[in-house]
């Protein structure tokens, strides 16, 4: 059984069509894990799993001792701790990201996530723990650039109505190796409790299949807002980056809120444009990288679209950064670029807007009869979206090879 397959019956498994079965130790854990679901706020899940390496997360009901055993299913040798200048994070400490390097992307590994929550604290000697608690073993997937293929579901827009994600995957096997939030997944991020709550209906959903989230303007709106990174591990904190799937080379990019930084309603707490200008030069750095030049296939996620519609060329939704990237991505070979925030679906041929020589897919709405979810399957040189309404209706595809 390939990381896919593993991760797909995670999904079945909630439609009550087959049961994953592990391993006896992981049957025993599951029981366990009954408890153990009440003890973590958050359940593990897993994020930046590629360069070679994964990070764990989760969140603790209290401060806790947070520890990832990993290694063969049958045998979990290997320990890690989210460790920082020589000391294991967990006096104070209810967000846990503990990150394991030098997976082998060949091998099969499983991890399980151990916490003794923190009951008295003395800054010399005599800290007290209380019972341990543990999650259930679960496969922990790793994206490498030798895998031969990649395939994803890719969602926008649901703006904390998570049940079109269940809705989604119920239309498809569930065999994924990602599930895409391309923005305004999680409406206005209001407090850590909310926010958490929300994260953990999504990964209900989701199950085993890791969940990357690009951000879209509602996630930088609401209290919480400027603390929703705290969730996520992600390469030099940025919302922004590049990685590997497959032949995929992913480009994620963050346009930031839809209106000018000194528009009123930000209350002067926006400062997307420097953001914006840093991205471009990032992205300048990024299309001449080995990782990109080399790979099969580019595909650039932004929750705005870079192009609508006729009208959209005139309003300003954000063209500052377009004005920044477009030259960039008109020279670097991009095949697609998925978007949402329209609330419409749309697929804009390439040739239909100025430099615009790649495909663009615009994903629709919270509301069902807007909804879509799309398909993104890459296997050698061969790459295909296909975008359906949330009923299963095929909206759109693009095939290339
Ligand atoms: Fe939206
Ligand atoms: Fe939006």
């Amino acid at each position: 059984m390939n990381r896919r397959e593993m991760l797909g019956e995670g999904i079945c498994s909630l439609a009550g069509l087959s049961l994953l079965k592990m391993s006896a130790r992981a049957d025993e854990a599951a029981d366990d894990a009954t408890t153990a679901a009440t003890q973590f706020e958050l359940e593990p899940y897993v994020n930046r799993y590629w360069d070679g390496g994964a990070s764990i997360l989760c969140v603790t009901k209290s401060p806790a001792r947070v520890r990832v055993e990993y290694g063969p299913q049958n045998d979990l040798k290997h320990t890690a701790y989210d460790i920082r200048n020589g000391m294991i994070l967990a006096a104070g400490v209810t967000r846990h990201c503990i990150r394991i390097d030098n997976l082998d992307p060949k091998g099969d590994t499983y991890y399980r996530v151990a916490a003794e929550p923190l009951t008295k604290f003395k800054t010399y000697y005599g800290s007290e723990y209380g019972p341990e608690f543990a999650s259930d073993i679960r496969p922990l997937p790793l994206l490498a650039a030798t895998d031969k293929s990649c395939r994803a579901i890719v969602m926008n827009d649901t703006h904390n109505r998570d049940a079109l994600i269940g809705s989604a995957l119920a239309q498809t096997d569930g065999k994924f190796d990602l599930a895409i939030g391309v923005g305004d997944i999680i409406n206005d991020p209001p407090s850590e409790e909310r926010t958490i709550s929300l994260m953990r209906n999504i990964h209900a959903r989701l199950r085993d299949i890791p969940f990357l989230l690009v951000r879209g303007n509602h996630e930088c709106r609401g209290e919480y807002a400027n603390r929703l990174d705290k969730h996520y591990d992600l390469p030099d904190g940025k919302f922004y980056g590049a990685f590997t799937a497959g032949p995929i080379r992913f480009i994620i990019l963050d346009d930031g809120e839809d209106k000018p930084d000194d528009n009123v309603s930000y209350s002067r707490l926006a400062m997307f444009e420097q953001y914006r200008a840093e991205q471009a030069e990032w992205l300048k750095r990024e299309v001449n990288r080995p990782e990109f030049k080399q790979a099969a296939h580019r595909v650039v996620l932004i929750h705005i679209p870079l192009y609508f519609d006729e009208s959209d060329l005139n309003k300003w939704t954000c063209h500052t950064l377009r004005e920044r990237i477009m030259p960039t991505l008109t020279e670097s070979g991009i095949d697609l670029v998925l978007s949402g925030h329209t609330h419409r679906s749309r697929h804009i041929a390439a040739g239909t807007f100025p430099g615009q020589n790649f495909d663009i897919f615009v994903g629709g709405g919270p509301k069902s009869e807007s909804a879509t979810y799309g398909i993104l399957e890459a296997e050698g040189d061969r790459l295909a979206y296909h975008m359906h309404a949330i009923d299963g209706r095929l909206l759109a595809e693009y095939r290339k090879g």
